[in-house]
């Protein structure tokens, strides 16, 4: 609605020119592709994109959701959250798995709570019955009895004590008796029942740890810093002049709050995302707004924003509810901007966390929210992550005016492709993905959106012929979606994951 109709007349009729070029969908060119790319690692932090985004934190090992393990110097056994959490902490595995693993959530630089297997919190026995030293995994709410300060040795990183909220710390009196009542400093020895060594399993690496990391002293000028110069106006320029037509910009649901969005979070986004409107009009880009990170994760991934590998989105109405305002805010901020090309409503939902259930009730009330603003913006559907019917929400969206499914096309993260030769790779994209691609094809279903590929595989040391072929056949084939195709991504360390590097040194021509 309010993209198309406009009270200054001449600004509707440039307005209503683009709406017929690209924003009819079936009306006047149903023949327009999206040939996109993904400004992924900008306004929703991914560490492997840009690393040098977490350099200046102070104890950047300690990062929120670290999986740590520590092992007794005097038992040489594990910590372990007896039964995975729910009641004591013992000292006597062997091994460290999923109960000997405690999920950090940082407070600042030296002070943590300890999240076990079963999703309880770390503390000192407070309870009536108990003597407030013994350690358990009982409170599903980390509070003071729960917060502790990790010392490090200053030589060696990996010898840790933990000191308890009584000013005590932590020591193994027996492999099944751990209390916070060691009093003395004995120089780290190795009979020092307080004295561990530490390992750990490496921490997520998205917008909650970065934010979190820095802390709210440093964050916002960081935050900041990474959002005026890793996507500029000169990437518009070169997306326009380079045969591509389209961005989808994952943002996260904070921008919703900007600029007062809850900590860790900073505020700012909304202004980046503003300027990628602003240069999107001014280079005639598409924008696609895509929820890359709903509230509480819906699928658990740095890249939604956990916090420690948790996915608690959809599993109440608040939070559906939550979402769906997200989506109304965007939709009415940017509905009037020519260039909103469409909202996608959720990345990668990923089972049995994002049922199908919350999803269906989502994507309903999300669609509304859209056309609340807009009765042009394309509204796209994410299809779940995993093995699932590719078609599960056809029955939802056949109704819904302007619908598109995004599926994501990676040779990764399957072990499938483990083993797969350079002619297998490109084999697959023509035989198999070619094949998926047709079956979820209809000629009166949803439109269909390849919103994330890349020419990256496990093999190594492959030739710059093979890249481009690998290219060529996904560019081949995706080419062949209905609504289009998005590259994941524009910028990226890793030089394959870059379409800009891929573009510049010869290996992708569109
Ligand atoms: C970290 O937080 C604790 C608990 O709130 C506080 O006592 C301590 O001073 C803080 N340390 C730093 C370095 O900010
Ligand atoms: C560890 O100690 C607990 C508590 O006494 C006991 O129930 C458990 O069986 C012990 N596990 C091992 C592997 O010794
Ligand atoms: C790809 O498709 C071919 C031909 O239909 C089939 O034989 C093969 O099993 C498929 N490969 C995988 C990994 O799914």
């Amino acid at each position: 609605m309010a993209t198309c109709f406009t009270k200054k007349p001449l600004i509707s009729i440039c307005i209503i020119f683009s709406c017929f070029l690209s924003h009819a969908y079936g009306r006047v060119n149903p023949n327009f592709q999206v040939r996109a790319v993904n400004l992924g690692g900008w306004l929703v932090t991914e560490g492997w994109i840009k690393p040098s985004l977490f350099d200046a934190i102070p104890n950047k090992d300690f990062l929120d959701g670290a999986g740590l393990q520590f092992k007794s110097v005097t038992v040489g056994k594990y910590l372990c959250a007896e039964l995975g959490g729910g009641t004591i902490i013992v000292a006597n595995r062997t091994q460290a798995s999923g109960w000997e693993t405690f999920k950090l959530w940082r407070i600042n630089e030296t002070t943590f709570q300890f999240r076990v297997f079963n999703n309880q919190f770390v503390g000192l026995d407070t309870t009536t019955a108990g003597n407030g030293i013994d350690v358990v995994a009982v409170a599903d709410t980390p509070g003071a009895s729960e917060t502790f300060e990790i010392v490090r040795k200053s030589d060696d990183l990996s010898r840790v004590r933990i000191k308890a909220p009584n000013g005590f710390f932590l020591q193994v009196k027996t492999e099944e008796l751990v209390t916070a009542d060691f009093k003395g400093d004995s120089g780290w020895r190795d009979d020092d029942p307080s004295v561990f060594l530490m390992t750990t399993t490496g921490s997520p690496r998205g917008e909650f740890q970065v934010t979190n990391g820095y802390g709210p002293a440093k964050a916002t000028r960081v935050m900041r810093e990474h959002w005026s110069t890793f996507i500029v106006e000169d990437d518009f320029k070169f997306i326009s002049s380079n045969g591509l037509n389209a961005v989808r910009i994952p943002v996260g649901w904070w921008i919703a709050s900007d600029p007062t969005p809850p900590p860790p979070y900073v505020g700012g986004s909304l202004q980046a995302l503003d300027n990628a409107f602003l240069w999107a009009q001014k280079y005639g880009v598409n924008v696609i707004i895509d929820l890359h990170a709903a509230p509480a994760s819906q699928n658990g991934y740095e890249h939604s924003s956990s916090r420690d590998g948790s996915q608690e989105w959809g599993k109440t109405d608040q939070n559906i509810q939550q979402t769906v305002d997200v989506i109304d805010f965007l939709t009415a901020r940017y509905a009037k901007n020519p260039s909103l090309y469409a909202v996608e409503l959720i990345n990668e939902p990923l089972s049995p966390g994002a049922s199908l259930e919350s999803l269906n009730k989502y994507y309903s009330a999300g669609y509304e929210a859209v056309r609340k603003h807009s009765s042009t913006a394309y509204v796209v559907f994410s299809n779940r992550l995993g093995e699932h019917d590719p078609k599960e929400f056809f029955p939802l969206v056949s109704g819904l005016k302007g619908s598109v499914i995004d599926i994501h096309y990676y040779n990764l993260f399957s072990d499938i492709f483990n083993s797969m030769t350079v002619q297998q790779n490109i084999d697959f994209i023509y035989t198999n993905r070619s094949s998926q691609l047709s079956q979820v094809t209809t000629s009166n279903g949803p439109l269909i959106f390849v919103g994330e590929w890349v020419a990256e595989w496990q093999i190594q040391g492959a030739t710059k012929e093979d890249y481009q072929k690998f290219a060529k056949a996904q560019l081949e084939v995706y080419g062949r979606a209905s609504f289009g195709w998005a590259y994941w991504a524009l910028k990226n360390v890793n030089n394959h994951w870059s379409l800009k590097w891929m573009i510049e040194n010869g290996y992708i021509k569109l």
